[in-house]
């Protein structure tokens, strides 16, 4: 599983990094981005959460 965060969407309202902070991270240019690697099994559930979570569906997990 991995996640991806589409930049032309997301607002930077940060509510994902507050989620699942191992996965997403806030960049320099105040958008998130999603770690470039396999999300663990312990991880699945918060970046699921935080997906669901983000206001403008900017969030992919597959
Ligand atoms: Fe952006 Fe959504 Fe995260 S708006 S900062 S991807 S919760």
């Amino acid at each position: 599983m991995k996640a991806f965060v589409d930049k032309n969407i997301c607002i930077g309202c940060g509510a994902c990094e507050g989620i699942c902070p191992e996965v997403f991270e806030m960049d320099d240019d105040g958008l998130a981005v999603a770690i470039d690697k396999e999300i663990s099994a312990e991880l699945e559930e918060s970046a699921v959460e935080a997906q669901e979570g983000c206001p403008v569906s900017a969030i992919t997990v597959e």
